[in-house]
């Protein structure tokens, strides 16, 4: 009997990989490496308790309030008494056996088992018992009585060690809420490292005590204290997830040398913060000695507010002019027989790492560092792809082969504003054949979050739900790979970003009405919803260039990557395309009667300065899909019919107000679908 039960439990195993059941059944991301069913679930109830086995730091108990918290919330049951206790008597068990040090091989596996008795989370290390949790979480199923955890057991570890999100602060400053919420986010999908992109040429964000000019002359005033630093650098270690910091030098040094012009390497050049995006010639002097003890003396105070041993010191995209424009700086290169700019940035880092190892730091840079004389105690940051001469895979597999650790951003720019689809299919290894020892030196990703483009208004929905993908893609194995099964889970997940307080949704709204002088923004939302920011920093080439205080609450900045009806939309005439049926060409009408219809709603909001300019794309976009409504019914189409819908998509596939038109495509499709089947002369 007992052996007939244990085998009804068990009765189906799921390991990661192939796009299965379970994966359309629990919204998981990531997706654990192994995951088991049974038959069982455990009823969310008032009486539900929570137990920890050890004396933690807090982490864990912190932890288990806001799981508290938001299981209530998501469940809508009254939990009376939930509050973790101490020993093994709850009906949700937390135990473990060691507190994280939070350093970068720690173990953050965890075994998660729910049956009608209860739930056990067991882990190694406190951190791998908060994954528990966050899994446990997305667990939360429902039917039409209870909610409920059901019945599975869950063994999982992370593929990468490094899991990152960077937040570049500089070029718009991001207050500490920002923060805060986006590292809540990132421990929900299981993110480790927060990379802290401080100071820029658009701005030096860290107060100094010991140079005050930086916070004065180089911030506008918008800069973290050394408390609010700290108080950072402590939340996120509650959420089990390191804080690296990066100052930017020797380039991208506008803002500092505005505070501090006797670093610069070009005399009597007037520095000043810069107030556009781009890579600019002011750089730091590396011939000077007192380039070195400026930065030995800033370093000293502020490597402690940082207890992560890795310190991130940019190095990225100095074009060395400045240098070339400084007789001195040819003189020191000749000199010392550097032969290029390179050579004497290379003089520069090591230079600096020795600065950083007395003080207990581990240098990181972007992968310029990478020249033939560094040491490989350097971690490389891989951003550019494949560089000349090397080989397959990039700056991160040449990184890894000549001995470095290192980490992979490239494929992950998602101020590139690129389908989440690009991000999830760039494979840190991909094919790349690697040694065993060669393959440790790969520590994982970090998705850059540039701000050139963004406010705290819109930051989030840059971020987020792609960031939960790219997640899944540093965490679970390689196997798991399947896109629309991703985005299946992906909706859900991003659900439960905006229930965390990630704005990525919400905020959509806020800029319509921005942009309609709160007047009623359904017909704006419906273009929003098809239309899709400029990718590949197009916004920013051309026509406008974006500063400092250009305004970003424009209609770009309210349409989304993977924009929803055009995703929908694209399917629907796929299907369509392969097999007239009724449904197939309902759902595509569906569609269409929306657009056909959206102008009328339109033209009540769109005289205002804001929204001149998308009055052709609703004109055109409702005359075309009301003739496609038509050909579709009446099976039939005149020639000048024809030539003006070629007009209306014409004019739809040009840019509007720095975004695309994310259908374009497919209406195209079915004007040549309508002109083959149903044009009549
Ligand atoms: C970079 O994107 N310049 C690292």
């Amino acid at each position: 009997m007992k052996k007939y039960v244990l085998f009804l439990c068990c009765c189906i195993t799921f390991l990661a990989g192939a796009q299965n059941e379970l994966s359309l059944k629990y919204s998981l991301m990531p997706w654990p490496k192994e995951i088991n069913e049974n038959s069982e679930k455990f009823l969310i109830h008032e009486d539900l308790t929570l137990s920890i086995n050890a004396e933690d730091t807090g982490r864990v108990y912190g932890k288990a309030v806001t799981f508290l918290r938001r299981l209530a919330d998501r469940s809508g049951v009254f939990i009376k008494e939930g509050l973790p206790v101490l020993g093994k008597k709850g009906s949700i068990q937390i135990s473990f056996d060691t507190v994280s040090n939070l350093t970068v091989n720690e173990d953050e596996s965890y075994f998660l088992y729910i049956d009608e008795k209860g739930v056990q989370i067991k882990a190694i290390t406190d951190v791998g018992a908060m994954h528990g949790l966050e899994t446990l979480l997305q667990l939360v199923q429902k039917n039409e009585l209870n909610y409920f955890f059901p019945g599975v057991v869950i063994k999982d570890a992370p593929r990468f060690v490094w899991r990152g999100l960077m937040i570049d602060v500089a070029r718009h400053f991001q207050p500490l809420a920002v923060i805060k919420r986006n590292l809540d986010a990132m421990a929900s999908v299981k993110l480790n490292v927060f990379h802290w992109h401080l100071t820029d040429d658009q701005g030096f964000r860290v107060a100094s005590k010991v140079y005050p000019k930086l916070q004065k002359l180089a911030s506008d005033g918008q800069f973290y204290t050394h408390e609010q630093l700290k108080e950072v650098v402590a939340y996120a270690a509650n959420l089990g997830i390191r804080v690296v910091p990066e100052f930017d030098v020797p380039g991208h040094a506008s803002a500092l040398l505005a505070a501090y012009p006797e670093l610069g390497s070009k005399e009597g050049y007037n520095h000043s913060i810069e107030r556009f995006a781009g890579v600019f010639n002011p750089t730091l002097n590396p011939i000077k000695d007192g380039t070195y003890e400026f930065l030995n003396t800033l370093f000293t105070e502020i490597t402690p507010l940082f207890p992560d041993v890795y310190f991130h010191i940019g190095g990225d995209e100095n074009e060395g002019k400045h240098w070339d424009e400084s007789k001195e700086i040819q003189a020191f290169k000749i000199a010392n027989n550097l032969k290029s700019n390179h050579d004497l940035q290379t003089y520069f880092n090591i230079r600096l790492e020795k600065i950083l190892n007395n003080l207990g730091k581990k240098l990181m840079g972007w992968d310029e560092i990478m020249t033939p004389n560094m040491p490989t105690t350097a971690v490389i940051h891989s951003w550019r792809g494949p560089q000349e001469g090397m080989l397959e895979g990039g700056t991160l597999i040449a990184a890894a082969k000549a001995g470095y650790q290192t980490v992979l951003s490239n494929g992950y720019y998602i101020d590139r504003m690129l389908p989440v689809a690009h991000h999830y299919a760039t494979d840190p290894i991909g094919n790349s054949k690697l040694t065993k020892e060669e393959r440790a030196l790969i520590l994982g990703g970090e998705a850059t979050m540039w701000s050139e483009l963004v406010t705290p208004q819109t930051i989030d929905s840059r971020i987020w739900p792609r960031t939960a993908a790219i997640a899944e893609r540093f965490w679970s194995p390689k196997e798991v790979n399947d896109v629309e099964n991703m985005k299946l889970r992906l909706r859900a997940v991003s659900a439960r970003l905006e229930a965390l307080g990630i704005t990525h949704i919400k905020n959509r709204d806020l800029l319509l009405r921005n942009m309609s002088d709160y007047k009623e923004i359904s017909s704006l939302k419906v273009l929003s919803n098809i239309c899709e920011p400029l990718k590949v920093y197009s916004r920013n080439k051309g026509g406008t260039e974006y500063s400092s205080f250009s305004p970003l609450t424009l209609f770009a900045d309210a349409c989304v990557v993977d924009a929803e009806d055009a995703v929908g939309f694209k399917k629907a005439v796929v299907f369509l395309s392969k097999d007239r049926t009724k449904s197939n060409l309902g759902a595509v009408l569906a569609y269409l009667e929306i657009w056909s219809e959206n102008d009328r709603n339109f033209n009540k909001i769109s005289n205002t300065p804001k929204l001149a300019l998308l009055k052709p794309l609703s004109k055109n976009l409702s005359e075309l899909a009301s003739f496609l409504i038509t050909a579709f019914k009446k099976k039939s189409i005149s020639s000048k019919e024809y030539a003006k819908a070629l007009i209306n998509i014409e004019i739809i596939s040009k840019p509007f107000m720095d975004t695309e038109v994310a259908i374009a495509v497919p209406l195209n499709n079915l004007i040549m679908y309508c002109q083959e089947h149903f044009l009549s002369e």
